[in-house]
């Protein structure tokens, strides 16, 4: 079997299930269409999901800060399929360091549709939480509704805390540096490999 996983810095191809591999890389102003041909693929759930409201489509302002990108204090990657003949990005993850508590940042993960549950959140979530670290993040905060149930036991998996307000869970995720903190459960297992192997290339933001 084919083993690829390519590593080149800021980019490197990585194996969801099926041992289908995509391309993970940094993004910024210059991924702009691909960006929006991914969103359009988004169902109105995950839109609501991740953006909390039925948006039909992100304005101008929205995409560029969203792409709006430093390398320091706001880090986005996405996962590219290479595969077919168009081009998108089928995830992103992200966060922002917050400006009054520069050792917390607010994450923020989406992957389409026709791609969710194959592995990519959990590699998009591996390249989060790695760089953070690395960033002197200590904290990973973020809204999740209270539907949203599998994501929240995810996370707390990883030792996430929430509290709730009203449909809306406010998590508090500890960014650990050293890998063996992870606490021992099922989703740690699932996450570690993936950290592992950023930290053997040591990527960088
Ligand atoms: C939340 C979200 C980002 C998760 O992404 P995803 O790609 O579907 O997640 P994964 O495929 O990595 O994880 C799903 C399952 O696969 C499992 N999995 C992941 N990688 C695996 C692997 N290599 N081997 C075996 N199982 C694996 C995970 O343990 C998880 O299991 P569970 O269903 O028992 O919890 C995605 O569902 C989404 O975009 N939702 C809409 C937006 C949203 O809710 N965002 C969160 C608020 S910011």
């Amino acid at each position: 079997m084919l083993d690829y996983k390519v590593f080149a810095g800021n980019s490197f191809f990585y194996p969801i299930k099926g041992n289908i591999y995509l391309c993970f890389k940094t993004i910024d102003k210059n991924d702009k269409e691909k960006y929006l041909a991914g969103f359009k693929k988004l169902s109105s759930k995950s839109i609501y999901n991740r953006f909390f409201g039925f948006l039909k489509e992100l304005t101008d302002k929205q995409v560029d800060e969203l792409l709006d990108t430093d390398k320091r204090d706001h880090i986005a990657w996405a996962a590219f399929d290479f595969a077919g003949e168009e081009t998108f990005g089928v995830g992103v993850g992200r966060f922002k360091r917050s400006a009054t508590n520069p050792n917390e940042a607010e994450l923020g993960l989406t992957v389409i549709d026709e791609y969710q549950n194959k592995g990519v959140g959990t590699i998009l979530l591996g390249i989060m939480y790695y760089l953070a670290g690395k960033l002197g993040i200590e904290v990973f905060t973020g809204l999740i509704l209270s539907d949203n149930a599998k994501l929240i036991n995810r996370f707390i998996e990883l030792d996430a805390q929430f509290t709730r307000t009203g449909n809306e869970y406010e998590m508090r995720l500890p960014v650990y540096r050293e890998i063996d903190h992870l606490p021992k459960t099922e989703y740690s297992g699932v996450l570690k490999p993936v950290l592992q192997f950023l930290k053997e290339n040591d990527l960088c933001p």
